[in-house]
Formats: structure tokens, sequence, C-alpha cells
């Protein structure tokens, strides 16, 4: 308990500069430097960008500042959920674009179209029906280079759909706050979400996958991308079984 509140003061403690630049402490610094080598260093003719569920806690910070840059000429944020202030501050920001929905559907992809970078920030291993990797391969019709950085499962050589473990052995994965409402989607997995029309055992605000290093690695390089970046982050809040780790993939 006490290692968690501590770890929580470090990261506010390291995120003040946030404050500084008008976002807020959620937002993770490293992330922000993983954009600004993206477009600095690794493909700097990159004028679009897509941010796959950029809303939850930071606001779209990541778009924000990725608008910032100045060869960027549009961007897209897609996310199911947008607080109603949220929406109507961004309504101000010319070269972006709100999308609501799920960003793993076929259609709303195609009607995105081209895009140079897909960001998915700490939402590949919430994606099922469709698959994380099936993600992955609709947006690889489209797109040139992603940056992911997702929560990385280091228990297994194999990735894991999570939700086939059992009951007491996923529980002992997942955030706190998460467990309660996790054991009441184990005993209805086959109930539809009222807002997301899918099973529960689907839905994206929960830990569906523990995609490992090798497993993701894998998918990417059938899709036809090589691995430019690489960075492990540590350990993810204070849960031993996943790693924060970086990638940027580049098409071949
Ligand atoms: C864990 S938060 C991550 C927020 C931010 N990207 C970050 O790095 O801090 C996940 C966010 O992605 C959204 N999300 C996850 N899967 C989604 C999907 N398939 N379609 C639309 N939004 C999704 C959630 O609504 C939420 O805002």
């Amino acid at each position: 308990m006490t290692t968690s509140i501590s770890r929580q003061i470090q990261k506010a403690v390291r995120n003040i500069p946030n404050l500084l630049q008008g976002y807020n402490i959620y937002v993770n610094r490293d992330k922000l430097r993983l954009i600004d080598i993206v477009f600095t260093k690794y493909f700097p003719e990159a004028t679009s960008f897509v941010d796959l569920g950029g809303v939850w806690k930071v606001n779209a910070a990541y778009s924000l500042h990725t608008l910032k840059i100045p060869s960027i000429q549009r961007g897209t944020l897609v996310d199911t959920d947008y607080p109603a202030k949220l929406e109507a501050t961004l309504i101000g920001q010319k070269k972006l674009k709100i999308v609501r929905g799920d960003f793993s559907q076929q259609q709303l992809i195609d009607n995105i179209g081209k895009v140079d970078v897909v960001f998915l920030f700490d939402v590949l291993l919430h994606q099922a029906n469709p698959d994380w990797d099936e993600v992955l391969n609709r947006y690889s019709e489209y797109c040139s280079c992603f940056v992911i950085y997702n929560q990385q499962f280091i228990r297994s050589e194999e990735t894991v759909r999570l939700l086939d473990l059992p009951l007491e052995e996923y529980i002992s994965l997942i955030p706190e706050y998460q467990k309660e409402y996790c054991r009441y989607v184990f005993s209805h997995k086959d109930e539809i979400h009222p807002k997301y029309k899918k099973p529960l055992k689907d839905i994206h605000n929960i830990f569906q996958w523990g995609i490992t290093d090798n497993g993701l690695r894998s998918t990417m390089n059938r899709l036809g991308y090589r691995e430019a970046y690489f960075k492990n982050y540590g350990m993810f809040v204070d849960l031993p079984a996943f790693e924060n780790h970086a990638f940027i993939f580049m098409k071949k």
C-alpha cells in the first residue's frame, strides 16, 4: 500500500511540468516524448495522425500535443466516450476531426482512410471482437507507421486471452478498482452491453488480452512492418504481470 502511494506521489511530481503546458497530471511525459521523436526522427515527412482512444483522463492531450508540430496538417481523435466539456473545447481545433465511435469498426476505419501515423496508447490490450491483432490488420491497409504504447504481458511466452483464464487468476492480474465489475462480467459474459452493443466479455473497458512482445512483433512483421524503436518503461502501476512498452513500427 505504502509503495503504491509513493509510486503515485513520484508520478505526480514527475508530471508537474504538464501543468505548465496546460495538461493534467495524468498525461504521460514519456508518451509526449515518443510523439516528438516519431515526427522529428523516424517519420519527419508525416503530416497526419489518428489518436485511437485518446480521451480517458488525458482529455486528448496527445492529439493536442501533436497538432502543435508544424508539419502536421490534420489529425483525427476517435473514442467512444467524450466528456461534454471536452468536446466543446476541441471544436475550436480546426485541424482536428473528432469521431465518436468504436475505432475497431471497419466502416469507421474506411471513413478515416489513409493516414500517416496511428497512435495506440494504452488501448491495444483492451481490444476484443475484433481482437487486437485484427484491429492492427484493419489499420495496416491505410497507415505507414504505428506508435504503440501498451501494457505488455510478461507472465507467459504466448499471448493470452485473459478472459479465458479462471476467474481468480484473472482477478489477481487486474487493477483493484476493476475487480468487482469484472467478477460481474465473468458471471454475465454474454449479456449485451447497452452502449457498446457487444457481449460484456468483449467490451474495451476491461483487460482483454495479455499481449507479449513476441506476439506483437510477429503480428507486425506479418503485416509488413519493421520495428524502428522500442523502449521498456517498467512495471505498469502496481501490476507485476504487465510492463509499459513503447514501439514504433514503420511499413517495410
Ligand atoms: C486506458 S484509456 C487510454 C487513454 C489515453 N490513450 C492514454 O494513453 O492515456 C482507453 C481509452 O480508449 C478508449 N477506447 C478503447 N477502446 C476503444 C475502441 N475500440 N473504440 C473507441 N474508443 C476506445 C476508451 O474509451 C478510453 O478513452
